[in-house]
Formats: structure tokens, sequence, C-alpha cells
């Protein structure tokens, strides 16, 4: 048996009548306290002890194919710097009034309820989440929740330079950097705004803080950027980067097609042609990247393969969009308002009975890329991706 006692979010006393800490090897009870902050106690610590005491995972959390959620996505904001083609519709989208957004206080709430369910790792998106103006805040008040091991950022890298010196120090742990094109001409082509340099400023920020890997997301489209992937791949040779290559998804307003979509097979095959001895890594479980490496390079990249080979059976994410809905299936248009409820005075036990609901209505997996692209979903700005 053992037992974890909160004193403060960053100062814990753990005894256990079973496991005796090295110091006392002859004692059959022990008592440790273990005081820590961000700095003094690398995530990987704490992620070694909370995962040593996990609490048993929440039935609500588990849908009925027994997949359970423990990675939920807030989104911050509908608002951009950027106006990503494949992301943001030309015709822009009409934003939610603000009365109608999440509060902070309502995103730490909701926060809070899921990690005492059973969610460890929450990922900030948008919209660009760099641009909410107490997103550091934000990131402080997550990192005080007692079982979240990870919080990570997904970001368009403009403000990051500036603003990852008060992020780490707020308890970031983890990064993505949206980047589809090495050529700063191609990149206000591609986003519809200036800003390449900013990005790679962003990027040799977080690898300058430590950050490892640092990911970049490159969303890879026919006729586009596709002519970039081995530059990309170069890119991992001397930094700690882990290039994620997306296959282009359909969102409404995008203009998906098909034949735009450069499938995981081709880009591998491209690839291998360079790289014959490019070696396969092994990955997690409910992991969403195929990660290959270069030998001797320092960095790796991965595939994500949502189009052509879905990873539905693995899937344990949940996405809260700006406007409070909860989204069990990125592909999938079903959203319950925990907003409403929240606002309406629902309890605790209401609210969790509610998500463990819709989380049990998730269907097995998504409906194949030929039938998203006709369905009606959000445009990826307002889900979060
Ligand atoms: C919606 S963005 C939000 C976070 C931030 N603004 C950014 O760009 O990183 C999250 C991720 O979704 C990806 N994304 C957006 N639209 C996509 C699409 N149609 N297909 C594949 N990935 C997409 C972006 O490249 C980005 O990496
Ligand atoms: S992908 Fe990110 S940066 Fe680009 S428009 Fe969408 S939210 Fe903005």
């Amino acid at each position: 048996i053992s037992f974890v006692v909160s004193v403060h979010p960053r100062l814990q006393l753990w005894g256990s009548s079973e496991r005796a800490c090295s110091d006392f090897k002859s004692v059959k009870t022990a008592i440790c306290f273990i005081a820590f902050s961000p700095q003094e106690l690398p995530s990987t610590r704490r992620k070694g002890f909370l995962t040593e005491h996990a609490a048993p995972f929440s039935a609500f959390l588990t849908d009925s194919f027994g997949r359970r959620h423990n990675y939920l996505r807030i989104s911050l904001t509908e608002k951009c710097n950027l106006r990503c083609q494949y992301c943001m519709p030309e015709e822009g989208v009409q934003l939610t009034p603000k009365s109608e957004l999440l509060t902070t206080q309502e995103i730490i709430t909701l926060a809070r309820l899921f990690v005492k369910e059973g969610v460890d790792k929450i990922r900030l998106t948008g919209g660009e989440p760099l641009i909410r103006p107490n997103v550091v805040d934000i990131v402080g008040q997550l990192y005080k929740l007692e079982g979240l091991q990870t919080i990570a950022v997904t970001t368009n890298g403009i403000n990051l330079a500036r603003l990852l010196p008060r992020l780490k120090e707020a308890g970031l742990d983890a990064i993505n950097i949206s980047l589809d094109t090495l050529v700063p001409a191609k990149f206000e082509f591609i986003v519809r705004r200036k800003g390449f340099h900013k990005v790679m400023e962003g990027i040799n920020k977080a690898v300058e803080l430590g950050y490892n890997p640092v990911k970049v997301n490159c969303v890879v489209m026919r006729g586009l950027n596709e002519d970039e992937l081995l530059d990309f791949v170069v890119l991992t040779k001397n930094q700690p980067l882990d290039v994620r290559f997306i296959e282009y998804m359909p969102f409404d307003g995008n203009k998906w097609n098909f034949k735009k979509m450069v499938s995981y097979k081709e880009m591998l095959d491209t690839v291998r042609q360079r790289w014959p001895d490019l070696e396969k890594l092994p990955c997690e479980a409910s992991s969403t990247a195929k990660a290959y490496k270069v030998p001797d390079f320092q960095g790796q990249i991965s595939f994500i393969t949502s189009m052509s080979e879905h990873f539905c059976g693995s899937c344990n994410r949940l996405r809260i969009t700006a406007d409070g809905n909860l989204k069990v299936c990125l592909f999938g248009n079903s959203e319950v308002s925990l907003r409403d409820h929240l606002r309406s005075g629902a309890s605790e036990d209401e609210l969790v009975q509610i998500i463990g609901a819709a989380v049990g209505r998730k269907k097995k997996q998504h409906a194949g890329m030929f039938n998203i692209s006709q369905m009606k979903n959000r445009p990826m700005i307002l889900i979060g991706g």
C-alpha cells in the first residue's frame, strides 16, 4: 500500500508500507519529503514519481472500446496572427463573441476536473495559443495541478522566442512549432503573412533552452512543399529536432482534395531514396507518429498518418474548443458544451457524468478521408489541432 499526501503542489509527503526509500532499506515503513520546483525536479523525475503512484484510471474517460483518454487539448483562442491556407478559410472565420469563450477560471476548473479523472497531459493550442495575453499565467496554474505530468504547447512560433523563457519557468514541458517551408517567400504564400525569421528564432530559442526534442510540425501538400522534404530531414542532422511530416487533412473551408495530399508511404519512399539506411524507431502505443532516424543524425523525423493509416484504435485524446465544447474526435462533429453546463451551475459530479456520456459515445474510428471531406465540421482554426 502506498500513499501520497499533498501538503503543497510542490511539496509532497510520500509514504509506503512496502517500498522503503533507499536510505531506509532495513525499515518496513518509510516517509520521505520531496520538495521540488520546476527547475529543481526535472519533469522526468516528476513523471516517474507520478507514474509509480498513479490512481486507477477513470471509467468516465474510458470509452466503450476501452480507450483511456489521458490527453487533453485545450484551445486558448480562436484568433491567430497567421492565416495558413490549410487551416483558415480564405474568407476568414466568424469569431465567437468574447463572453461566450471560456474564461481563464473556467479553463482551469475544467483542466482540474479532467486531471482529477486521469488526464496526465495537456496541450495548449488554438488558434494561436501564444497570443492569449495570460498564457504564461495559464501554464503556471496548470503546473500546480497534481497528477498532470506534461504541459505542452503547439504554436506557430511567431511569439515564441520572446515568451519561451517565461513559459519554461512557469512549467512548460514540451513544444511543437509549425513550419511548412524553409523558403521565406513561400512561407508568406502559405501562411498569408510575414514571419519566417521569427519562427526560426523561436525554434532556435527552444533548442537553446534545452527542449529535447523540439517538434516541428510540417503539413505536406503536393505542389506546395513536398519538394522540401529532404531539406527538412537535413535540419535534424545537427539539432535535437523531431520534424513531423503531417498528411494534409480536410476541414471546413480548406479546399482539401485527395490529389493535394501526399501520403506517408510516398513521403517515406522519397526520404528512403536519399537515405536508404533510414531506421524505424519504436514508438509508444498511443503515439500518432511513426518515427524514423537517419543514422548519426542528432534528431529524428516522424510521419502523422491520420489519413492514409489512421490511429483511431489507440486514440487517447480529447479536445476542448475555445468556446468550451468537448470534442471527442477531431474528425467527428458531435460536441457537448461544457461551458453551458458550467455556467448553469452543474456540480463537479454532474460535469463528470456529462463528460463520461460524451466519451462513451465516441465512435470506433473516423469515417475515412473522403467521407470526412464531405462532412460538416469546424475549420481547424476553430477546433484546436
Ligand atoms: C490548428 S494549429 C494551432 C496551433 C498553432 N497555431 C500552430 O499553428 O501550431 C495546430 C496544428 O494543426 C496543423 N494543421 C492545421 N490544419 C491542418 C490540416 N488541414 N491538415 C493537417 N494539419 C493541420 C497545423 O499545422 C498545426 O501544426
Ligand atoms: S495552423 Fe496555426 S498558425 Fe496557421 S492559421 Fe491555423 S491556427 Fe493559425
